[in-house]
């Protein structure tokens, strides 16, 4: 008997060849102008093994980047630079998404345009958290990260406006679909979150105002792309970039949950930071949000093969996301399948660099 990790998948315009998705990872490689390489491409096919790859967080703006090195998508060098990825991946029967993204607070002046500083829900700074930028001497580094803006309302129509161009480019370079990045921190993430979002605006306060951008943008791409090509995801209870607790998590997601569901998306993915040496999501919320969504659901988070099968068998996923496990074997099907043994992700390679740590982890040779 086949396991249901390892059977097709075909819901809206899913259609893939296992239950594995390979997760979002920042890898910090593209060459000068934020333009996607060869080397991408190759590092991507190696993985498409995976039924599908939701690539990396890509920038939406020259605003949105938090990190030195991620691969753009709204300048034409980018959008075409994807193209050599989407082919690469598709040969192999793979479907890929681009993960949008914009990083909101968790950024540094030296990556913004003319040296400003980050755009954020509000002007607070995350604590302690740092970002991949340039130090004082010019020199790539981890650095604290910028006290940011507070976003107007010219500003939160300028990035709905973005993501809706990053995702017609996406489309443009051959993507599937696209997943909207509202986890880990990030710009919808700290709209979503009622202690770092203390606007008092539309944007701000009740549930409904805290999740309009992060829905709002959700619409805006779905009427481009089409819902059933746009995806979610998010991190429920996340602490990753100094989120503090948050006593309004339950319900703001349950809500989420709840529109999210009105709309037909192509499908929910949820990342528990538990694997990011956080606190886990706690279960009875993951089921609760299983129960408001009815799309596919992804569950990502230090899965290994049992507890894959597990979540798939309870219903609890649809699909499950791998993130250093597929970092480290980009034959992780065949070998989860055989029950091989499997390489160990290199931390000192995850951002930037070549091929070292990146295309040259080896298939399993028995
Ligand atoms: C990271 O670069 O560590 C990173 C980026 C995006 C995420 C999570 C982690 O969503």
């Amino acid at each position: 008997m086949s396991l249901q990790l390892f059977l097709p998948y075909e819901e809206r315009t899913l259609s893939l060849k296992n239950r594995m998705v390979m997760a979002p990872m920042t890898r910090c490689r593209a060459a000068e102008g934020d333009i996607p390489t060869p080397l991408m491409a190759e590092y991507y096919a190696q993985r498409a093994t995976a039924g599908l790859i939701i690539t990396e967080g890509i920038p939406v703006s020259n605003k949105a980047r938090g990190y030195l090195w991620t691969p753009g998508i709204y300048t034409r060098e980018q959008t075409d630079g994807w193209k050599q990825v989407t082919a690469a991946v598709h040969e192999k029967s793979c479907q890929i998404y681009a993960q949008i993204w914009h990083t909101g607070r968790v950024s540094h002046t030296s990556l913004q345009p003319n040296n400003e500083q980050p755009e954020g829900a509000t002007d607070e700074a995350p604590g302690d958290a740092v970002c991949f930028a340039y130090d004082e001497d010019g020199n790539p580094a981890n650095v604290p990260i910028s006290t940011p803006v507070p976003l107007e309302a010219k500003g939160i129509e300028r990035i709905r406006n973005e993501f809706v161009q990053a995702a017609l480019n996406a489309r443009e370079a051959g993507m599937d679909g696209v997943e909207i990045h509202g986890a880990n921190g990030y710009l919808f993430d700290q709209f979503l979150n009622s202690v770092v979002n203390t606007r008092d605006d539309k944007y701000g306060g009740s549930v409904e105002n805290r999740c309009r951008l992060l829905l709002e943008t959700v619409d805006a791409v779905s009427e481009a792309i089409g819902a059933e090509r746009t995806g979610v995801r998010i991190s429920p209870n996340g602490k990753f970039n100094s989120m503090p607790e948050d006593p309004l998590m339950e319900e703001t997601f349950i809500h989420l949950a709840n529109e999210l569901e009105k709309r037909n998306i192509a499908f929910l993915h949820i990342n528990d930071q538990g694997s990011f040496g956080m606190p886990p999501i706690p279960v009875e919320l993951i089921q609760k949000i299983r129960a408001a969504f009815s799309g596919p659901v992804i569950l990502c988070g230090g899965y290994d093969a049992q507890r894959a099968q597990d979540a798939l068998a309870s219903g609890l996923a649809d699909l499950v996301a791998f993130g250093t496990s597929y970092l480290a074997n980009p034959d992780l099907p065949a070998r989860l399948q055989n029950g091989w043994p499997l390489n160990q992700p290199d931390m000192d390679t995850f951002y930037g660099g070549g091929a070292e740590g990146y295309t040259d982890y080896p298939v399993y040779e028995g």
